[in-house]
């Protein structure tokens, strides 16, 4: 979709990663001068590099002072925000394990970045948003798995959970303040993590990967950019009347059983 985010300011977090750097391009592509804040501060300036109206930032989602100081940052540079994507997430590589053996440091190190960040983030950057008094939006990078819980990965199936019943808490808190609050749910996303991990880098599902595929009546995983999408529709003002809701873009994956 095109849309017109001219004169608007978007923060997205995570933005040097796979989606997060698709989010920031559609914003940029419709106008929107974008702010690229991520942990890896080289990553999010290649980023930057490439969209025309843009800001890099290495923000630390965790870390208060360092979270303060991008929102101080965006102020000074554009003296307004409209937009916050929290996209920043993590998830558990080396311990795919069942929670009764899951390690409490790795426990913390997920809940940290995606639940307790999304809250820092979304504290600091709602106060320019609601002192302004003109709106906003808010739009959270979910996942499926907050939805319907997946083995292996309990931290993060927790975070995603809160963040989507926190999304909710958002909308009814800033709604009659004029903030729009809304989660995505992406099911898999084809990214060069995911192409190595899981899905085999010469574009063939194979094995487990299709048996996992069968389960998608799409039968393939989103691509970035089809995350990017929904987002651009969540911050456009053709969703002027969208708030507290949790889109799935997952090719159907929640819909229901594929017997
Ligand atoms: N890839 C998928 O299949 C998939 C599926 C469902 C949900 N998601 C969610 O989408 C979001 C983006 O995932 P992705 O696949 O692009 O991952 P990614 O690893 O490519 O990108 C995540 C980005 O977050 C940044 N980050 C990590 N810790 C941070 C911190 N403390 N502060 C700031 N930035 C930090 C990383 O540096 C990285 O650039 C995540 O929230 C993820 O949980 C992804």
């Amino acid at each position: 979709m095109r849309c017109d985010l001219r004169g608007k300011v978007a923060l997205v977090t995570g933005a040097a990663g796979a989606i997060g750097s698709s989010i920031a391009r559609r914003l940029s592509d419709n106008g929107a001068a974008v702010v690229v804040a991520d942990i890896n501060g080289e990553g999010a300036s290649q980023v930057a590099d490439g969209l025309s109206n843009a800001m890099a930032c290495a923000t630390d989602i965790r870390d208060t002072a360092s979270v303060d100081s991008t929102i101080a940052a965006i102020m000074q540079r554009y003296g307004r925000l409209d937009i916050l994507v929290n996209n920043a997430g993590v998830n558990t590589l080396a311990h795919r394990v069942t929670i009764d053996e899951f390690p409490p440091e790795e426990w913390d190190r997920i809940t940290g970045i995606d639940l307790d960040g999304l809250y820092i983030m979304s504290r600091a950057a709602l106060a320019p948003m609601l002192g302004a008094g003109k709106g906003g939006r808010v739009v959270n990078i979910a996942s499926v798995v907050g939805l319907a819980a997946m083995r292996l990965q309990s931290p993060f199936v927790a975070a995603k959970a809160g963040i989507i019943h926190l999304t909710r808490s958002m909308a009814i808190e800033l709604g009659a303040k004029g903030i729009l609050t809304n989660a995505i749910a992406p099911g898999s996303v084809m990214t060069a993590l995911t192409a190595k991990l899981f899905y085999g880098e010469d574009g063939k599902f194979a094995g487990r990967t299709q048996e996992f595929l069968a389960h998608v009546p799409l039968g393939r995983p989103a691509e970035p950019q089809e995350i990017a999408e929904t987002v651009l529709f969540l911050a456009s003002p053709a969703a002027s009347y969208i708030n507290g809701q949790i889109l799935a873009v997952d090719g159907g994956w929640t819909a229901g059983y594929m017997m």
